[in-house]
């Protein structure tokens, strides 16, 4: 083939990498679509100097929305005055930083990583490669393979190259496998099998070689296929020197079913052995809305003390993300009472069941 038209040869490598850095650099910063880029206000009493971040054993994040950060004072003083950690809910996703080939939209995402910054709290970067919220452009060509692997790159190499130095943990790949422990047949499976792991993991090492890397997965806290699968895989990827770092955990659960802190501990620590980091990356506790036990609220507050306690107590354990601040926002629904804030950002026992076990 010729130089120009394979995606592999050096000439059209550099090409694409110009315009990729050309194009996250013009309509990241704004210049896109026109209309002001978005911005957090934080009032002094919450900036970091006014209000230092708490200070605990082990980062204590949350995932952050744009809408309510800049809507929302209860949720914003919520978020700044309580956690450590941010984690942008969508923001950082493909539709919306990269929503046509070679469009960029960083805007969303710099509102929450300034607004992170001007709280005081390390930020994880949430997620590179997906198989949701994909925009059309990236399945809706038969590409060979090793175009697809070039989309992967010059995608990884533009979103953690824009964040390099200011994200402290990356999850590079989410929720690679089905509950069933067989690979989702995500566009990135059917086209590159499991190598778009390894693809994406190297590109994400090159962009930011500061950045922890991650493998994020759902349901995989406690043994089962989805559990074996992924330690597999990690297994797998230390043996042939991918550069990870790390197993998320998001441990999405409910009262009365949650792991507990022995089987969260038991998880870390086998990883552990595997030489890799862990994380409890995209916590909630439902309460179920039907005939909800008396005692509910205590109950969530336990499962978020045992996961906050496996977490302290796992040496390799980086930091436990609950999946956004009040129940008002989560993307569960408020009805589920899923998050340590209620719907009106007040504070419930599920908070002291965290901050207690992880203060200093
Ligand atoms: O932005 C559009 C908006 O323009 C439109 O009006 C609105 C109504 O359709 O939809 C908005 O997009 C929604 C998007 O969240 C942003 O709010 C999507 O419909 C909705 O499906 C999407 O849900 C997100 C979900 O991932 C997608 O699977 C949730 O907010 C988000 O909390 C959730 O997060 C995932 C983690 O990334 C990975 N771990 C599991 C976790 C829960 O699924």
């Amino acid at each position: 083939m010729s130089g120009g038209a394979d995606p592999r040869s050096p000439a059209a490598t550099r090409r694409r990498s110009l315009a990729v850095l050309l194009a996250a650099l013009v309509v990241g910063c704004g210049g896109g679509d026109g209309g002001p880029a978005p911005r957090v206000e934080i009032p002094p009493e919450l900036a970091r100097r006014a209000a230092p971040p708490r200070s605990y054993e082990k980062p204590l994040g949350a995932a952050l929305r744009l809408g309510p950060a800049q809507d929302d004072r209860a949720y914003l003083r919520a978020f700044a005055t309580t956690f450590t950690s941010m984690t942008p809910e969508n923001a950082m996703k493909w539709e919306i930083v990269q929503p046509k080939q070679g469009e960029f939209d960083f805007r969303p995402a710099d509102a929450l990583v300034g607004a992170a910054r001007r709280t005081g709290k390390q930020v994880r970067g949430h997620t590179l490669v997906w198989d949701q919220q994909l925009p059309a452009w990236v399945a809706d060509k038969n590409r060979k393979p090793e175009e697809l692997a070039a989309v992967l790159r010059d995608h990884v190499k533009a979103v953690v190259g824009r964040y390099r130095g200011r994200v402290a943990e990356w999850d590079v790949v989410n929720e690679p496998f089905d509950a069933d422990g067989s690979w989702t047949k995500s566009v990135w499976y059917r086209v590159l099998g499991e190598r778009y792991v390894s693809i994406a993991f190297r590109a994400a090492r090159a962009a930011d070689p500061g950045a922890r890397l991650f493998l994020n997965e759902v349901g995989a806290e406690r043994p089962g296929p989805r559990a074996r699968a992924l330690r597999r895989l990690a297994a797998r990827l230390r043996r042939s020197g991918v550069p990870i770092d790390g197993v998320g955990f998001q441990n999405h659960t409910v009262i009365g079913n949650n792991p507990s802190r022995a089987e969260l501990l038991r998880t870390f620590r086998s990883y552990g052995r595997l030489g890799l980091d862990s994380a409890i990356t995209d916590m909630d506790v439902v309460i179920p809305s039907e005939a909800p036990p008396k005692d509910a609220l205590a109950k969530q507050a336990r499962a978020y003390r045992d996961a906050a306690r496996a977490c302290l107590e796992a040496d390799r354990c980086t930091g436990l993300t609950v999946w956004g601040v009040g129940d008002r926002y989560s993307w569960k629904g408020s009805a589920l009472r899923p998050l340590p804030f209620d719907v009106s950002g007040r504070p419930k026992p599920a908070l002291d069941g965290l901050r207690d076990t992880l203060a200093r």
